[in-house]
């Protein structure tokens, strides 16, 4: 059985989109990936891992860089971002990048990147990734979108006990001197009922974690989901609302869900129950739940997201910014978070190795799994018993009679599996031919680089 090896081909037509070296052979690291399935996948290269240059910035955390320099690839992290012109200088040179929410990766700085390949957005957002430009010039966008729903489940576990018990304004009283020891409209959360609106992967946490602490769950979803526990779905937001001392919400931000709370829906409320935010701003009318606060219709809220929220922490919660903070910041027994419900290190550390083995997936093997900007598209890994196979991927313009003209390339060799799939107006390709030689590899590459369809050609062996 022979080793891997790593063969890449330079394109003809346009050389400076390839990071490729001469074939050399190549002893495989371990990979970040595979499960039980370790040790027994052929490790796919595109070219000397050392020849991979992954530029790593705003602080990426240290899980993300150890998968990425594990693999060999060259790793620089600054712990910024950097100004435009900056960035244009480094992305000319690198095929890899790594960012969080600041760095804005425009059409204007991409079409620099020629060497790029693949983004990994070290969080949960992507619009500061133009995506379509990036799609359109070949190059993979990645993230990272539920990692850090456990963290927002503990954070609302931890606001309805201090909703329920008054912690916050104690707090405040006891800041400012005052010792104002009550029971009054103080409550145990066991056996109080938790209204879930929107039960995916926060909502469900939640559930688990709500149960567990004595409370019944019920939860109104558009879609008829299999209850955690004993929690129960209700077929409708008002019925959820006319039910639940605890309402909460965990939807996404999306024409229907726009204003989704406001002021029939806390009419339709319990008198004295609480409202918990830590969706999206939008979802919410601030100024009916200030309303229905001051009415004492409201007992208690928590708010995490604003629909206008400040670029950087400061002095910013002000009316500035969306009109009506002085009122909200004056209503009694409300919790304000600045968006921290996914802020935590267990977050920031899944989310690295998430990306992490995304970004390596993705440049060892091609997969787009998870992938926001491309097809989805994966085929099952190679074995060592299969050692002159090669990968064979095809980004390409989605347009009528390119599957004939690749058939057409490929169809001189045994393509063992193939799969391919479309999103708009991109395609993504990939093939695993057998018993191809060097001099094979490059014709493929070249009769595919020709291709008046063609966005990238790679080649994996
Ligand atoms: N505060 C934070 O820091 C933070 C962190 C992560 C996520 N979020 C936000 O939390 C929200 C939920 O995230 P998630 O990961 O659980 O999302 P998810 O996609 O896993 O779940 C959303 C659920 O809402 C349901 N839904 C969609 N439209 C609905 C509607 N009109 N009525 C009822 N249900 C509806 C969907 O069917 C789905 O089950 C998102 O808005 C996300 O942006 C906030």
């Amino acid at each position: 059985m022979s080793e891997a090896k790593n063969i890449a081909v330079r394109s003809q037509t346009d050389a400076s989109h390839h990071p490729s070296v001469s074939p050399s052979t190549f002893h495989s690291p371990s990979s970040g990936l595979g499960g039980a399935l370790r040790g027994l996948e052929k490790q796919l290269k595109p070219f000397n891992t050392q020849d991979i240059k992954i530029l790593l910035l705003e602080n990426v955390n240290q899980s993300g860089k150890d998968i990425l320099k594990a693999q060999g690839y060259q790793v620089e992290a600054l712990k910024a971002s950097l100004p435009e012109d900056q960035l244009i200088e480094k992305i000319r040179d690198i095929h890899v990048i790594g960012i969080r929410s600041k760095t804005k990766l425009t059409a204007k700085v991409l079409g620099e990147a020629k060497n790029l390949l693949v983004i990994g957005c070290f969080c949960i957002g992507t619009n500061q990734v133009d995506l379509d430009f990036a799609a359109h010039h070949g190059i993979a966008v990645f993230n990272s979108p539920f990692a850090n729903s456990r963290s927002v489940a503990e954070l609302v576990i931890a606001e309805i006990i201090t909703l329920a018990r008054q912690l916050g304004d104690r707090s405040n009283e006891m800041h400012n001197g005052t010792w104002n020891k009550v029971s009054a409209k103080c409550w145990e959360i066991r056996g109080k009922t938790l209204g879930i609106v929107g039960y995916g992967h926060i909502g469900s946490q939640l559930s688990v974690l709500a149960e567990a602490m004595g409370m019944s769950v019920i939860y109104y979803d558009v879609v008829n989901l299999m209850a955690m526990g004993t929690a129960q779905q209700v077929p409708s937001l008002e019925q959820l609302l006319n039910e639940a001392d605890f309402v909460t919400l965990h939807v996404p931000e999306v024409p229907e869900t726009k204003n989704m709370i406001a002021a029939p829906q806390l009419a339709q409320m319990k008198d004295g129950a609480y409202l918990i935010n830590a969706s999206r701003g939008m979802v919410v009318d601030i100024p009916a739940l200030i309303n229905a606060m001051r009415s004492g219709k409201i007992a208690g809220a928590a708010l995490d997201v604003y629909p206008n929220e400040p670029r950087a922490n400061g002095d910013y919660f002000n009316n500035t910014l969306n009109g009506w903070e002085e009122d909200l910041r004056s209503v009694k027994n409300i919790i304000l978070t600045p968006h921290i419900g996914g802020s935590t290190e267990e977050a920031q550390r899944a989310i690295g190795v998430e990306v992490g083995e995304a970004l390596v997936r993705y440049i060892n093997q091609g997969s787009t799994l998870g992938s926001v900007n491309m097809p989805e598209v994966n085929l099952r890994s190679l074995t060592p018993d299969e050692p002159n196979h090669a990968r064979v991927i095809y980004i390409h313009k989605n347009v009528p009679g390119v599957l004939r003209k690749v058939n057409e390339i490929l169809g001189n060799h045994n393509v063992d599996k193939q799969i391919s799939d479309s999103k708009g107006d991109i395609a993504y390709l990939m093939a695993d031919v057998s018993d191809v030689q060097t001099s094979d590899i490059k014709d493929i590459y070249d009769s595919l680089d020709a291709l008046s369809s063609r966005i990238l050609v790679r080649v994996l062996y």
